[in-house]
């Protein structure tokens, strides 16, 4: 079905004002606010964290019909483990029991899943279910959706670092061949370019260690909605707000999204 056709009248009328042609192919997502948002309507925590999972199944879907190809999402970073530990659990239960819940309908959907972080601590029963879900949909081509979990970005940037000190030590590369490429082609993300918009929900204006290396020229919208009140409006907006950005890239004129693509990746 025509995105145009399931919308409503305020999405249809935010969907007109979008330049199909310049819609942002990885777009990257801190979801945040579940808790606040469960604890102002007088609910436990986790409420907010189930219904933060419904709307990323809805958003899921509208940015691949928007025409998105990449989604990445924070949805536990290396320093959500200091929150208590009844939360910490409730969180580890949920991912493993939405990944197979959803898995079917993900593969259907020609969506390529990949957990990113360091998954060794996690239960054996959750990294299970993750490497069979990524075994699963490794092939699909049409969208390919990053969850981060364990994710922190400065312990992905030590991780590389580490790797090419390893590889310089062995005699595999020499220290003077470590440029940018080489130092990318060891980050988590393989399969996508960097992310050129960053959504951060719930007002907070910070990164939390998100993506510290692939944020670096990334457009920034921060809404103070609560990541369970996001919606396909929410994130009409902001695509709209992304395409009146001037991304000079430290130029002086705008680049147009094919020179863009010319000049800052190749
Ligand atoms: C984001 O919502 C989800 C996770 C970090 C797992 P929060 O749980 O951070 O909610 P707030 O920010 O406390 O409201
Ligand atoms: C960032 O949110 C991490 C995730 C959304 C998973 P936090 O709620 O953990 O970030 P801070 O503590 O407000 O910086
Ligand atoms: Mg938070």
């Amino acid at each position: 079905m025509r995105l145009e056709k399931i919308l409503s009248k305020e999405n249809l009328k935010l969907s007109s004002e979008i330049d199909k042609l310049r819609v942002p192919k990885h777009v990257a997502i801190i979801m945040d606010g579940n808790g606040r948002w469960a604890t102002k309507k007088g609910l436990p925590r986790s409420f907010g964290h189930n219904k933060g999972v419904s709307v990323l199944k809805d958003i899921i879907k509208v940015a691949k019909n928007l025409g998105c190809k990449t989604l990445t999402v924070y949805a536990f970073s290396t320093e959500n483990w200091t929150r208590p530990s009844k939360e910490v659990d409730f969180l580890i239960n949920l991912f493993e029991k939405v990944i197979n819940k959803e898995i079917e309908q993900i593969h259907k959907n020609s969506i390529k899943i990949n957990f990113i972080g360091d998954l060794n601590p996690f239960p054996e029963t959750l990294k299970l279910v993750i490497k069979n879900s990524e075994d699963l949909t490794k092939n699909n081509k049409d969208f390919i959706l990053n969850i981060c979990i364990n994710y922190g970005g400065r312990q992905e940037i030590v991780r590389v670092a580490k790797k090419l000190a390893h590889k310089s030590f062995s005699g595999e590369i020499q220290p003077s061949e470590v440029n940018e490429e080489l130092f990318e082609s060891e980050l988590l993300i393989r399969d996508s370019k960097d992310p050129e918009l960053l959504i951060r929900t719930s007002g907070e204006k910070r990164i939390s260690n998100f993506l510290l290396w692939q944020l670096a020229y990334s457009e920034i919208y921060i809404t103070d909605v609560f990541w369970p009140d996001f919606n396909e409006i929410e994130f009409l907006k902001a695509i709209i707000d992304y395409q009146s950005r001037n991304r000079r890239f430290g130029g002086i004129e705008s680049l147009s999204n094919d020179s863009f693509k010319d000049s800052y990746y190749s």
